[in-house]
C-alpha cells in the first residue's frame, strides 16, 4: 500500500542506536545534536505571555510579519546586508525547510547532489522527492582538515542536476566553507542552472568570529539560492520547532502555496518566542559558544592526538567526527561503546557513503559529563584495538 520508495526508507543510524536506550539515566548521550541546557528563561516567558495574550490562531502562511521583520533585522545586523523581508518564510523547523527546499527543486527524473559527509535527514528528504542523487565527498587531510574540491562537484554534475545541498558549518565534520569557496560554487551553479540549498543552522557556532560566512553575503537577490536557518542550535531551542528560509523573490508566491501543504506556518505563540530570541539572544549565543569551545578543547585534548584515531579540530558546529583506522563497522563500534561504557554515539555509516570507520559525537554537553564520556570512549577503544584492527 505504501509508496515503494517510502517503504524502502530506513530509520537513520542516530535514532536506530539511540532508541534502544533513550532516556536511560546511566547513558551519557552524545548522539543527538543538542546540549543539556534548557531554553533561556526570557524566551520561555515570551511564549507563555503570547499564549496568555491569545496568540493561538492561524497566521500568515509564510510566517507572522513581525517575526519576518525580526529575522530581517537580525540578518541585516549580522551580515551587514539589506534583505527583502518578503524573501523570508518561516516553516515549523529547519528540518521542514530542508524538506520544502528538496520538494521545490527535485522530482522523479531529476538529480540532486549533497555535499557529504552529511546529516542523514538530508538524503531522506531528497529520496522522498523521487529524484536520484549523488554525494560529493569533502576531502580530508591532516594539515587542512575537511574541505570541498570544486572539481569534485563539477565531475558529479549531470544534465538533469537541479539542486546541490551544502551544510556549512557542517554536521558532522565541522567544516566551515570560506566566502571565496562559496563564490566559486555559486558561480558554477548559476552557470549550470542549479539551485544551491545552503543549510546554515550552525551559523553562530564558530570559534573564529561572530558568524560563519553566509551565502547571503555574496549572492544577489535572484541567484539560485535557498538559505535554511533556524532557532534550534544558536538559541538552545531544539524542541520548539521553528526555522526560516530565504529564497529568491521569484519563488515567494509559491512558498506560500507550498507552506499550506506542510504546516501552514509555525505555531503563532512560538513565533513570538522566536522574536524574543532574535532581539535579546546575543548573550545566549555568546555563552553557548564559549561552552562549545570548551567542549571542543576537551575533545581535542583527549581524542585529538590519540594514536588510534584521526581527528582534525572542527572549525564549527558542535560535533567531532573521528576516524578509527581499520574499523569495519561503525554500528558495531557505537553499539559496543553503548553496551559496555554507557556512552551514546552516532555511527559513521549514517552520514553517507565512505564513513564506516567513523563515529560522531556531539560535544555540546556540559564539562564533567563530557570529560567522563571521553574517558569511557578511550577505554573502550583501547580495549578493542586488537579486535577492530586499529593500528
Ligand atoms: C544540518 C542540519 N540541518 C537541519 C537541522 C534541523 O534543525 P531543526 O531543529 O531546526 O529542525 C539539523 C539538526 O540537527 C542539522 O544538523
Amino acid at each position: 500500500m505504501l509508496r515503494e520508495d517510502i517503504e524502502r526508507l530506513e530509520q537513520n543510524g542516530i535514532t536506530r542506536v539511540a532508541m534502544t536506550r533513550i532516556g536511560d539515566p546511566a547513558v551519557i548521550p552524545l548522539w543527538f545534536g543538542e546540549g543539556d541546557r534548557v531554553t533561556p528563561d526570557f524566551i520561555r516567558v515570551a511564549a507563555k505571555q503570547a499564549l496568555d495574550e491569545g496568540y493561538t490562531f492561524y497566521g500568515h502562511m509564510r510566517g507572522r510579519a513581525e517575526l519576518r521583520a525580526a529575522i530581517k533585522a537580525y540578518l541585516d545586523r549580522l551580515y551587514r546586508i539589506d534583505i527583502d523581508p518578503d524573501r523570508i518564510t518561516v516553516p515549523g523547523s529547519s528540518m521542514l525547510a530542508v524538506t520544502m527546499a528538496a520538494q521545490m527543486t527535485l522530482t522523479s527524473g531529476l538529480h540532486g547532489l549533497i555535499v557529504s559527509p552529511h546529516w542523514p535527514n538530508i538524503d531522506r528528504a531528497y529520496r522522498v522527492t523521487g529524484a536520484s542523487y549523488d554525494c560529493v565527498r569533502q576531502r580530508w587531510d591532516a594539515r587542512r582538515g575537511w574541505y570541498l574540491d570544486l572539481d569534485d562537484v563539477r565531475a558529479a554534475l549531470r544534465p538533469e542536476t537541479r539542486a546541490l545541498f551544502v551544510n556549512t558549518p557542517c554536521n558532522p565534520t565541522g567544516w566551515v566553507m570560506r566566502a571565496d569557496e562559496q563564490r566559486a560554487l555559486l558561480a558554477l551553479c548559476r552557470e549550470r542552472g542549479i539551485v544551491i540549498i545552503a543549510d546554515e543552522v550552525y551559523h553562530r557556532t564558530v570559534f573564529d568570529g561572530d558568524a560563519a560566512p553566509s551565502f547571503l553575503e555574496i549572492a544577489a537577490d535572484d541567484d539560485p539560492l535557498i538559505v535554511i536557518n533556524g532557532f534550534s542550535k544558536a538559541f538552545a531551542m531544539t524542541g520548539w520547532r521553528l526555522g526560516w528560509m530565504v529564497t529568491p523573490p521569484a519563488f515567494v508566491e509559491q512558498m506560500a502555496v507550498l507552506s499550506e501543504c506542510f504546516n501552514t506556518s509555525a505555531p503563532s505563540f512560538i513565533q513570538r518566542a522566536g522574536i524574543a530570541a532574535l532581539e535579546h539572544g546575543e548573550d545566549v549565543v555568546a555563552e553557548l559558544r564559549a561552552e562549545y569551545q570548551a567542549g571542543r578543547a576537551c575533545v581535542m585534548e583527549v581524542l585529538g592526538s590519540h594514536p588510534l584515531l584521526e581527528l582534525a579540530e572542527p572549525e564549527g558546529a558542535f560535533y567531532a567526527f573521528p576516524r578509527v583506522p581499520g574499523l569495519a563497522s561503525s554500528l558495531d563500534f557505537v553499539r559496543g561503546v553503548l553496551a559496555e561504557e554507557n556512552v551514546g554515539l552516532a555511527p559513521g555509516y549514517t552520514f553517507g557513503p565512505g564513513n564506516e570507520a567513523y563515529f560522531r559525537l556531539c560535544y555540546a554537553q556540559s564539562g564533567e559529563r563530557l570529560a567522563e564520556a571521553l574517558r569511557r570512549i578511550v577505554r573502550y577503544l583501547e580495549r578493542q584495538a586488537g579486535a577492530i584492527g586499529a593500528r
